[in-house]
């Protein structure tokens, strides 16, 4: 086993796929998929770079390209030559085409609020508010912060930047101003566009005190744009901070009068940066993952289309992800709108005001799709199903799956509760790295199995792989990608090496995805999860080592090793296990204090469900901290082979530990 797929795990890649880590699909199921034109696959696997040409036909070019693929890997341009503009083809075009009077937005706030925005209004705010960037000496090329509830104004930002080739780095508003300000540093931001707040859970969030907490050392920030939602008073700082709605009517004191209604959008480039997503890999440090143009915007709206199976003029598409991440980046706001669909943004939390809220949101906005994490649906599986059944889900045709693997049960309760044994279930597998979806059943063509994310879409190479990096044709091994997609990374912002390093370092030739798969003997394709030390929590990726250095800066602590534990609705848990410095207490009271360190630092998703003392962490002889081992003692397995340990002793006191502190929530 080599060194840097292990990353210090101590596990093997036996060990992931020996056991099989998922269920197999229970006995008699029945799977209602027709093949209707298989074709698509091979049409598009004898020609890929034209398949994937034919589909950037789909979108409006100021100027066509001249090449559609140069590849030297590990970097690939698409388009080149071509010249568009993203917000042209995500608003103008439709308007132009006589569709401006369609809804693109159906908004349901928190607290029950609700407004709907047709394609030509968001045209009219994104033009104004694309002045309002350029009032305030945002250019091309310039980056700009967003730290925003889920609220119109974010997808207005985001387009109004591509509208001015201005490049948006949009941070979960659940993050803390601690992974702001590095992000916002990291990019060098020149403005930051926020919000007062959002709603949560009842609450009203104080996006905005968190944004000045992140402000303080980011000296490239010069203006922050404040979008007003929760009302109540918010700290200003004058000169710098700016209501969103004065700057829009012209009432700022500072910005000149009212922004121009009209904004030429700014001919871009195929490979012009889009946007950059940070996202978490297995250093402490977030990766900006570098987005462009063209071909991202091809692959987003294609795959939007046929996965789905999308009629722009009928449906109502709801993807229950944030917008903070690139789940909501590709399928909430450009997927979607550059498709001219109808999509629905939902501001709060699922259990609020009852745990019926998103059946009541299908019912009341008619949603045709639904697409949404496996988390979710096992939350809902708990909860119990007289909340879905006591709506009227009746307008479902497809409901899509994303961000972890789904097992069997999961799969099947939500296409019979949810889907009324009707609907097609697809499961997605992507990353923020590959920016959109490449491997999926497509409804209608590809015949189904519960927790089988089926084949690639066409256009696409996946491969399995050994040690070795030799395809294999049936059994696990690692995912790996063999082609340049559209929609690919560019890199990693201001890291050249690191991009190499990271994905294309492990297997000649191949990009490495990071995760484990499975190909069962009719060829489907089963995702195992990842095989580094990324965890999965609620389909949100979340470091290791970032919790681990969260840890360590806590003034208690000596050494830490974080796992990631199966859990049952979350799919993995952060377990931390922790040795203190000398004296230091060991108590409730200072696990506690952990648990709130890292969730400050990083945000709450990063807080450690559990956190387990210790004297000392099981290492191997070179050092290296067992987390194979750790994560047996998390899951309450058995322990594996022990004799590469520095001291025994150590497992059977960590053992012992996590069976006496729980530490559940
Ligand atoms: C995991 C989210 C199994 C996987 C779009 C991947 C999945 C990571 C699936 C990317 C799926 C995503 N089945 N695993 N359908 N979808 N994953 O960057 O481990 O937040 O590497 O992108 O989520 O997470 P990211």
């Amino acid at each position: 086993m080599s060194e840097d797929v292990s990353r210090g795990t101590g596990a093997t890649i036996e060990d992931y796929f020996l056991e099989d880590r998922r269920f197999p699909p229970p006995a008699g199921f029945k799977d209602q998929a027709v093949v209707s034109d298989p074709s698509i696959y091979s049409r598009a696997d004898e020609d890929w770079v034209g398949f994937w040409a034919e589909q950037a036909d789909d979108l409006d070019w100021f100027k066509k390209w001249d090449e559609v693929l140069s590849w030297e890997l590990p970097y690939a341009r698409w388009f080149d030559g071509g010249q568009l503009n993203v917000s042209y083809n995500c608003l103008d075009r439709h308007v132009l085409a006589g569709n401006g009077e369609r809804v693109a937005y159906y908004f349901e706030g928190e607290p029950g609020d609700s407004r709907s925005i047709t394609y030509r209004e968001l045209l009219e705010e994104v033009e104004k508010f694309a002045n309002v960037l350029k009032g305030l000496g945002v250019k091309k090329g310039d980056r700009v912060a967003v730290y925003m509830p889920m609220i119109p104004e974010l997808a207005v930002t985001m387009l109004s930047c591509a509208r001015i080739g201005a490049v948006h780095s949009v941070v979960f508003g659940g993050f803390s101003p601690d992974a702001l300000r590095g992000r916002i540093l990291d990019a060098e931001a020149r403005v930051l566009v926020t919000a007062d707040g959002g709603w949560r859970r009842g609450k009203a969030v104080p996006l905005k005190e968190g944004a000045d907490a992140a402000l303080a050392g980011t000296p490239s920030v010069d203006h922050v744009v404040v979008a007003r939602r929760v009302g109540g008073s918010t700290p200003m700082t004058p000169g710098r901070d700016h209501w969103w709605d004065e700057l829009m009517d012209g009432s700022d004191p500072v910005a000149g009068g009212a922004p121009d209604e009209h904004c030429e959008p700014e001919v871009m480039e195929a490979e012009d940066l889009l946007y950059l997503l940070y996202t978490s890999g297995t250093t402490a440090k977030p990766k900006g993952i570098m987005h462009t143009t063209g071909g991202y915007l091809t692959q987003v709206a294609y795959t939007h289309k046929v996965v789905f199976d999308l009629h722009p003029e009928s449906d109502v598409f709801w993807c229950a992800a944030d917008i903070g991440w690139v789940t909501g980046h590709s399928y909430i706001v450009y997927g979607p709108l550059a498709n001219g669909a109808t999509g629905v943004i939902y501001e709060g939390t699922p259990d609020t005001p009852g745990k019926d809220r998103w059946w009541s949101i299908v019912e009341k906005y008619r949603v045709t799709i639904l697409y949404a994490a496996p988390t979710a649906i096992r939350t809902f599986m708990k909860w119990g199903v007289e909340y879905p059944e006591a709506h009227d889900l009746s307008s479902l045709r497809v409901l899509g799956s994303v961000g972890e693997p789904i097992n069997p049960e999961a799969w099947i309760w939500y296409q019979e509760k949810i889907g009324r044994a009707r609907c097609p279930v697809v499961d997605t597998w992507w990353q923020t790295e590959t920016g959109a979806i490449m491997i999926s059943p497509l409804p209608g063509i590809t015949a189904t199995k519960p927790g089988s994310a089926t084949f690639p879409i066409p256009g696409t190479g996946v491969e399995v792989v050994d040690d070795q990096g030799e395809p294999v044709t049936r059994g696990g091994g690692y995912l790996t990608l063999t082609r340049p997609w559209p929609a690919m990374l560019r890199g990693i912002y201001g890291d050249p090496e690191r991009y190499k390093e990271t994905y294309w370092s492990r297997f000649e030739g191949r990009y490495f995805a990071g995760d484990g798969a499975k190909i069962d003997d009719d060829g489907y394709l089963w995702l195992l999860g990842r095989i580094d030390d990324v965890m999965n929590v609620s389909g949100h990726r979340v470091s290791t080592t970032e919790v681990e250095s969260a840890l360590v800066d806590h003034p208690s602590v000596a050494e830490a090793a974080v796992v990631g534990a199966k859990d049952e609705t979350t799919g993995q848990a952060i377990v931390a296990f922790v040795t203190v410095r000398s004296g230091e207490p060991t108590d409730d009271a200072t696990g506690e204090s952990l648990r709130a360190h890292v969730a400050s630092l990083i945000g709450p998703i990063a807080r450690p469900k559990t956190v387990v003392f210790t004297d000392e962490l099981p290492k191997t002889r070179s050092g290296k901290i067992m987390r194979r081992l750790l994560r047996d003692v998390a899951e309450g397995r058995a322990l594996g082979d022990t004799t590469t340990l520095a001291d025994p002793g150590v497992v059977d006191e960590i053992r012992r530990l996590a069976e006496v502190s729980p530490g559940e929530e």
